[in-house]
């Protein structure tokens, strides 16, 4: 059975670190990647990367098909994901489950070339639009230890300095568990 995980918060090691690639698919990964979907899914998220449930490894989970717009996007499982190539710019809001309550205009590339790797490590080349591209580089972000409030404008990352101190502490409610800042580190 899978497992609905903590979501790690703003102020926690592990969503700074740069995670390790996948070396080998085992019953680790597997049951990984289904606590992923599973936890993603309970907090109403559409996408999920490992570092967000204090997992070290390169991989995310995306699935947008909840939102209407985008019912018929299928579910991806990025393993080891790169971005090879990318066209375009395009700004939209977003927000983040690793930092409740915050959200942002971020310029992202419109069309991205992502090669990753599926559950027999096979390489394999997609391309992505929209808001698929979108989503997808937030979750491979994650994996490079990254943030979409990096993004921002001194301005605006002054103005939601006071927010990102309570988030930090745990002052936020979410309807979601959350694993607050710890020195933890993922065994995996
Ligand atoms: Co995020």
């Amino acid at each position: 059975m899978p497992k609905q995980l903590p979501i790690t918060t703003y102020g926690m090691e592990i969503l700074r670190i740069k995670t390790k690639p996948v070396t080998k698919i085992d019953s680790k990964i597997i049951n990984l990647v289904e606590d992923m979907f599973y936890t993603m899914d309970r907090s109403a998220g559409i996408g999920l990367a490992a570092p967000q449930i204090n997992s070290g490894v390169s991989i995310a989970v995306i699935d947008i098909s909840a939102l209407e717009e985008y019912k018929k996007e299928k579910p991806l499982v990025l393993i080891n994901p790169s971005i090879i190539d990318s066209n375009g710019e395009h700004e939209r809001e977003e927000g983040c489950l690793s930092i409740p309550d915050i959200r942002a205009e971020v310029i992202r590339s419109k069309e991205i070339f992502l090669r990753y790797y599926d559950f027999d490590l096979k390489e394999v080349d997609i391309e992505l639009k929209g808001f698929m591209a979108r989503v997808a580089q937030h979750e491979i972000d994650h994996l490079n230890g990254k943030l979409f409030i990096d993004y921002l404008s001194e301005e605006k990352k002054k103005e939601i300095k006071r927010l990102l101190a309570k988030i930090k502490k745990g002052k936020v409610e979410t309807e979601y568990p959350l694993h607050i800042h710890s020195r933890s580190k993922s065994d995996l």
